[in-house]
């Protein structure tokens, strides 16, 4: 009979702690091992976590040994021992094992701990979602859900949960998924808020949390085409209530993030500084101030002491990697991989480098010619950020750059009352947003204005018929929020199966 069987708790690798002393099964998944002729040192996981499983040749069964000998990368086993002390480990205990069975084999494992491409990855992601970083990513996205719903539930918001197949457009007609819905034209939605505007209507304060579709041709880090958005709408609130609610918003989430996630923030070495300046009040910027901004000299300046300063960085590498190279032949082992390891970093940074210095003499031109009236570009939105050490709450663009629904500036009519917010360390636009137009004769002739067929619109119409009030809200990206916050390149990694031009598998 089997440890196991003879009925040891089974306990998962985070609670570990709490059984030292004690004798436990886990049961998971083989991350990688070493061993030698009489040892063998597995890192089992097991969803949880990561805890070294030492098996002695001598203190198992043969059948448990030859299991610990030639278990393959990923395979599913069930392990049971007694949980020691041990500080050099991560969670500051490892498991002496007594039995060991293995429950489902793994032949010729993809996902190797060497360097793999980033398509190669993403055709793999149904596995390569076992790996370490995106765990700590796809965890920081688990806590930042619920810090979400905490934050609206205290205070009062409602979530409600606004229709994914729509018969109308909502963020311009250029990035709708069309779909044929029963002989009848229909959308995926763009955003949950002209519902969201009759459910504030019908409950006061309310949130919807769902997924939302852009068809958007252009392939940039910033950009999936299914997304999840936090989309708050608000009766009788203004613009000036509003940039205060997404503050809080921003300030709770980070705060909770930071509470909650410390492991996982140090397995994507994120530098914590900019996380934890993220405090109130946010710079409120008006769009006019940001353009004058972005055309000034000190942006020349900072961009010249950035590209000057990446130079610089980019040499002490080339360094680093030479002097590196040298030491590997006669390097041991352990050293090896340590040196394996930080090549690949290298790598990683070097690589970025070298596309920053190709973007950002082009990013400086723009920026200077940048004409009152256009939209920001991802690259002005960079540049802009970088001036401040905290989000930037830029309001009143033109209304010509702007959705139709939105009201315009009553001190200057060519202003929409609208907002974004631009997260820090050039991860630009989060949060899109602002006050909503409130006259029945106004919105048609908006709705005539963006040529939007006006019938699709009738019930969006009685919201203005019926006991209009001011009203607002915005919608926060959650993969853009958690790709700054994990410090990481690319929006792709921040969702389990992402949904980019010209993927969709798996
Ligand atoms: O600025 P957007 O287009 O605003 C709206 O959709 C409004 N109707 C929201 C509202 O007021 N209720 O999008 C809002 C946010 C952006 O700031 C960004 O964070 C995210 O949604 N977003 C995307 N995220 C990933 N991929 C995309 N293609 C995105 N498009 C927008
Ligand atoms: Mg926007």
């Amino acid at each position: 009979m089997t440890h196991a069987a003879a009925g040891f708790r089974h306990v998962s690798v985070q609670e570990l702690t709490a059984y030292e002393g004690q004798e436990v099964t886990l049961k998971g998944w083989l991350y990688n091992k070493r061993g030698s002729k009489h040892l063998q040192f597995l890192m089992v996981r097991d969803g949880t976590g990561l805890v070294q499983c030492v098996v002695a040749a001598d203190s198992v069964d043969v059948d448990a040994w030859r299991i610990a000998e030639e278990a393959t990368q990923e395979s599913a086993l069930i392990v049971t021992g007694k949980i020691v002390a041990d500080e050099r480990q991560a969670g500051g205990v490892e498991l002496v094992v007594s039995t060991l069975k293995l429950v489902g084999e793994s032949v010729e494992y993809p996902i190797t701990p060497k360097e793999h491409g980033i398509d190669f990855l993403m055709s793999h992601r149904h596995l390569w979602l076992r790996s370490r970083l995106p765990w700590a990513i796809l965890r920081i996205r688990n806590r930042l859900i619920v810090a979400i719903h905490t934050f609206f539930q205290d205070r009062g918001f409602l979530q409600m949960d606004a229709p994914i197949l729509t018969g109308n457009a909502v963020e311009g007609t250029s990035s709708l998924f069309e779909l044929d819905y029963f002989d009848e034209k229909a959308y995926l939605t763009q955003s949950g808020q002209l519902y969201g505007e009759a459910m504030a209507m019908a409950f006061g304060r309310i949130y919807t949390f769902g997924p939302t579709f852009r068809a958007e041709k252009s392939k940039t880090r910033r950009h999936l085409t299914e997304f999840w958005m936090i989309e708050p709408e608000m009766a009788f609130f203004d613009l000036d209530m509003t940039l205060d609610l997404a503050e809080d918003l921003l300030v709770y989430m980070i705060g909770d993030v930071l509470a909650h996630c410390k492991e996982e923030l140090a397995m994507l070495e994120r530098d914590l500084a900019p996380l934890e300046r993220v405090r109130k009040p946010f710079p409120r910027i008006s769009y006019t101030e940001a353009v004058e901004l972005l055309c000034s000299n000190e942006t020349v300046d900072m961009l010249s002491v950035r590209i000057q300063a990446l130079e610089e960085e980019n040499a002490a590498l080339a360094e680093e990697l030479a002097a590196n190279r040298k030491r590997y032949g006669q390097a041991k082992k352990s050293e090896r991989r340590r040196l394996d390891a930080r090549e690949i970093v290298i790598h990683r940074r070097t690589g970025e480098i070298a596309e920053a210095l190709q973007n950002l003499p082009a990013w400086k031109a723009s920026a200077r010619s940048f004409k009152w009236g256009s939209d920001f570009g991802g690259s002005d939105e960079t540049v802009l950020t970088w001036h401040f050490d905290r989000p930037i709450m830029v309001h009143r663009y033109p209304a010509a750059v702007k959705a139709f629904y939105m009201k315009r500036d009553p001190d200057d009519v060519r202003l929409a009352m609208a907002l974004d917010v631009l997260a820090p360390e050039g991860y630009g636009e989060i949060i899109g947003g602002g006050e909503r137009a409130t006259d029945l004769v106004f919105l048609e002739e908006q709705i005539a204005a963006h040529q939007l067929p006006k019938e699709a619109f009738e019930w969006y119409l009685d919201l203005r018929r019926f006991g209009s009030v001011p009203h607002a809200g915005f919608g926060l990206g959650l993969e853009r929020m958690l790709t700054w916050i994990a410090g990481i390149d690319h929006v792709r990694e921040t969702i389990p199966f992402p949904r980019l031009m010209g993927r969709i598998a798996p």
